[in-house]
């Protein structure tokens, strides 16, 4: 960092980096800014939480960073270019909410869709076959969508955003749709798959308890328009354990988090 740079957040060879970034909305009457000098930073094989009410624009960011939008100000690389290259270059696979499966295709068919949109597939289907192994789900490569269950589904499509080998993965609020015991469950084997991958993982989501249980380092989005109003470190050890939410140091830091949303969240 150069002792002249005003920014913080800002890292040399960041995975993904976002400068004093702003976005305003286009709307049939005023327009909506939606993201407001926005700077922070994540490093190479770090996992970092994006955290903050409905509505903040915490999926903004990440279609940003992914180049499905443009920023109206400010700047963002990925691994030091630009998004449109990085997303060229298939630097980052994105899971959504959604697994948002193909029914009439297999899992094994799901997982090779991004290859052979580029026209890779016939090479890439040990790859996947791999990666459903890693996933859990060897076993049901011929298996259809509607015979998974949600936390299945999810791995499809973790194992379908794997299956360009990213170095990046944007997920957005992936487990939100489970119910709590699956999501806890995913939440491990998410970071058993982060491990064996290597991969940098920035991760959407509006749970406090999910954010700190997975991260490094969670950034707190506030709101109209969002901000950055925290950028905590998490120092719990790792391999982390589900009873690690049960002990006084996870408490400290979901109350942080806490402390920093409540004033954030408006009811509408
Ligand atoms: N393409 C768009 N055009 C207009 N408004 C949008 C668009 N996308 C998102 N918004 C608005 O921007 C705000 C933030 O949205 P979003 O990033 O989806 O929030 P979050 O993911 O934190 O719930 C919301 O008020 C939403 O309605
Ligand atoms: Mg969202």
């Amino acid at each position: 960092m150069s002792p002249a740079d005003p920014s913080a957040s800002r890292i040399d060879l960041a995975a993904i980096q976002l400068e004093e970034v702003g976005m305003t909305f286009p709307t049939s009457s005023v327009p909506l800014r939606v993201l407001e000098a926005v700077s922070l930073a994540v490093r190479p094989g770090e996992f970092v939480s994006l955290l903050g009410p409905s509505g903040c624009g915490k999926s903004t960011v990440l279609r940003l960073v992914a180049d499905i939008l443009v920023p109206t100000d400010g700047r963002i690389t990925v691994n030091g270019e630009s998004p449109e290259t990085a997303r060229r270059r298939r630097a980052f696979g994105f899971v959504f909410q959604d697994a948002t499966l193909l029914a009439w295709r297999s899992t094994l068919e799901n997982v090779l869709l991004p290859l052979e949109i580029s026209g890779d597939a016939s090479r890439g289907r040990e790859r996947a076959r791999r990666l459903l192994d890693l996933v859990g789900l060897a076993k049901f490569e011929s298996a259809y969508p509607w015979q998974l269950s949600g936390g299945m589904r999810q791995r499809v499509a973790i194992a379908r955003a794997l299956v360009t080998e990213p170095r990046i993965l944007l997920m957005d609020e992936p487990f939100g749709a489970l119910d709590e015991i699956t999501r806890e469950y995913m939440n491990l084997e998410l970071l058993r798959i982060w491990q064996a991958t290597a991969t940098t993982i920035f991760f959407v989501t509006h749970s406090s308890p999910e954010a700190v249980f997975l991260s490094d380092r969670v950034v707190v989005l506030g709101t109209r328009p969002g901000r950055v109003k925290l950028d905590l470190a998490v120092d719990l050890p790792r391999p982390r354990d589900p009873a690690l939410k049960e002990t006084v140091e996870f408490a400290r830091y979901t109350a942080a988090l806490r402390r920093t949303l409540v004033g954030e969240t408006r009811l509408e």
